[in-house]
């Protein structure tokens, strides 16, 4: 795997790639790599030549000064996993190389910016924007492969590739789960045990909302689902919804797909996850 770390030295290679005529495929990631990540890179291997993973902590999604000092940074073993999982590029740039410290950025996404993730964690996704724009500028990659983990965030990417015109085609990859249901994160490694085992009541119940799933009692189930998850110790939820998949609004009978979206935090440690729960035709 080669490894460049400034702007300068990938976009060079990237260049020799683009001569011989190899479609590129971009997986962004901050590190602290597990196996949800791994699937993005071989979801990428199956649809493009040659991957960039790009691994960069990026501070103005970070809306907690402490949240970014105690983000997992975990380099080396990313790197063994990369090269186990036939990456082609790490591009691991540091902070000036992104950023020059003197710059504006505001991108109008319209009621994604203020719902959910947005309204927990105000300006988090116009730090997110600024660096994925960044990065697609930089690369242009064919494909850009995300999770469906950070639902919202897909959809707040969409759509700036859509207002921006990026030539760019988005995949959202599923979401990986260690074998008792919990979604995979970096930010794991800091929950205690305790905290790890109360956490099991969020994938359980976005399980049981997937089973019991009716479009005609969207207010039941969601009260039922908040009462299941705020009755379990040491877990603070912050919301439930079960959305429209699309506007994230919550959704109605005839939403033609609907997302069950959760946030809480295990002890210290946030928490997100989701399911799709139907796609009409
Ligand atoms: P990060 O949290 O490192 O996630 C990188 C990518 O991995 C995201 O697209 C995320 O949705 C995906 N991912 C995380 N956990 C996953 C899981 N359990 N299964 C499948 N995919 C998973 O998301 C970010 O970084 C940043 O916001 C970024 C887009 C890199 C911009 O800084």
């Amino acid at each position: 795997m080669k490894i460049f770390t400034t702007r300068e030295a990938l976009q060079k290679h990237l260049q020799q790639a683009r001569a011989a005529h190899k479609t590129i495929g971009l997986v962004p990631t901050m590190g602290a790599l597990h196996q949800g990540h791994v699937s993005l890179i071989k979801q990428a291997q199956a649809c493009n030549d040659e991957i960039i993973c790009s691994i960069f902590v990026n501070p103005t999604q970070f809306n907690d000064p402490k949240d970014l000092e105690k983000y997992p940074r975990t380099i080396e073993a990313d790197i063994q996993m990369l090269e186990q999982a036939n990456c082609d590029i790490l591009f691991s740039p540091d902070e000036k190389e992104m950023y020059d410290g003197n710059e504006q950025w505001h991108l109008d996404i319209g009621g994604l910016e203020n719902l959910l993730e947005g309204k927990f964690r105000p300006g988090h996704y116009q730090g997110v924007t600024q660096i994925v724009y960044k990065l697609f500028s930089l690369v242009k990659p064919d494909t850009a492969f995300f999770g469906q983990k950070d639902y919202q965030q897909f959809l707040v990417i969409s759509k700036m590739v859509e207002l921006l015109s990026l030539p760019v085609k988005l995949v959202m990859c599923p979401i990986k789960r260690e074998p008792d249901g919990l979604a995979m994160s970096s930010r794991n490694i800091h929950l205690t045990p305790d905290d790890r085992q109360h956490a099991l009541t969020l994938s359980k119940t976005l399980d049981w909302i997937e089973g019991n799933f009716d479009a005609g009692n969207i207010t039941g189930l969601k009260r039922n689902a908040e009462l299941m998850i705020g009755n379990e110790p040491g877990i603070e939820l912050e919301y439930f919804e079960i959305a429209d998949g699309d506007t994230l609004l919550p959704a109605v009978e005839d939403s033609k797909k609907v997302v069950a979206l959760v946030a809480a935090r295990a002890g210290k440690t946030r928490l997100i996850d989701n399911v799709i729960l139907s796609l009409k035709p």
